[in-house]
């Protein structure tokens, strides 16, 4: 490990603390009013707004973890059920995305009901191959990370739905769609690299929508890590279509799952 290493991992251990104070502080506020006294709607909103944003810095250090783990050629593989890791996905993406839909979908705990409602709300998520019910081999947290992040981009952009596929029979194959502006053909090498493009640049300043351009060129490092590949297929107006496949890690003491 080099002295960039140390330094990262430091950064990324003492900064968890304070992110975590943030948060469970803003949540106490929101949900302890009965101790800490009443809240106006502003008070409220503007709380609500440093939790989400204390829980993107969260899922933003977990991914520099994840990042730096594969760098160093770690998985942590094992059986899991590749709907699980998606819901989980689309999920973590919601708690930033619409946090009230996130609110609604954690109370459902059917699954066909889990999924009318996504529907309702312009995310329809499809299967076909055998993950739909057998095991994949992997590190689970890094395919929720990449799906986490393919998903929150689309909620991002699209105008009306995204649509997303999980299918493969050996391969796990992950499809991620929008009907949003699209990313011009020239920029698509760009979107892979870390701040390469971003259309919201010139835009405005640091929303809370205008990302930090660090979410695709995490996805793409460990996608190469995995020894899997991401293809995106798009045009300016058109759409964006991002295509992972993820073959099943093949480790010595555990047959690739399927055999
Ligand atoms: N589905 C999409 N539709 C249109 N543009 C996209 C889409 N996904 C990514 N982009 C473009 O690629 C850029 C890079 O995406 P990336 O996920 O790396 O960063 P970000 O979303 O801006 O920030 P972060 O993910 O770090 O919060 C985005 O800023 C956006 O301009
Ligand atoms: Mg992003």
């Amino acid at each position: 490990m080099n002295d960039k290493d140390h330094l990262i991992d430091l950064l990324i251990h003492d900064l968890s603390g304070p992110i975590s104070v943030v948060a469970t502080s803003a949540g106490n506020l929101l949900k302890k009013e009965d101790r800490y006294g009443p809240l106006t709607n502003r008070q409220r909103q503007a709380l609500e707004r440093i939790l989400r944003n204390a829980s993107r810095a969260r899922s933003l250090l977990t991914e520099l973890v994840e990042v730096y783990r594969s760098d160093e050629g770690l998985f942590d593989c094992r059986d899991f059920q590749v709907k699980d890791v998606l819901k989980d996905s689309i999920m973590d993406a919601l708690e930033v995305g619409d946090p009230s839909l996130a609110g609604k979908l954690t109370m459902i705990e059917r699954e066909d009901a889990f999924a009318r409602t996504l529907e309702e709300h312009g995310i329809i998520v499809e299967y076909t191959g055998k993950y739909h019910d057998f095991p994949f081999f992997h590190d689970k947290r890094k395919i929720q990370l990449i799906l986490k992040n393919l998903i929150s981009n689309a909620l991002k952009y699209r105008r009306e739905r995204i649509s997303i596929s999980v299918s493969g029979d050996l391969n796990l194959t992950l499809s991620v769609i929008d009907d949003g502006p699209g990313i011009p053909e020239h920029e698509h090498e760009a979107v892979f690299k870390r701040f390469g493009y971003s259309k919201d640049k010139t835009g405005g300043g640091a929303g809370e929508t205008s990302g930090l351009g660090f979410g695709l060129s995490c996805v793409k490092m460990l996608i190469d890590a995995m020894g899997g590949e991401i293809t995106l297929q798009s045009r300016e107006g058109a759409g964006t279509h991002f295509i992972v496949h993820v073959p099943p890690h093949k480790s010595t003491d555990k047959k690739e799952a399927g055999e």
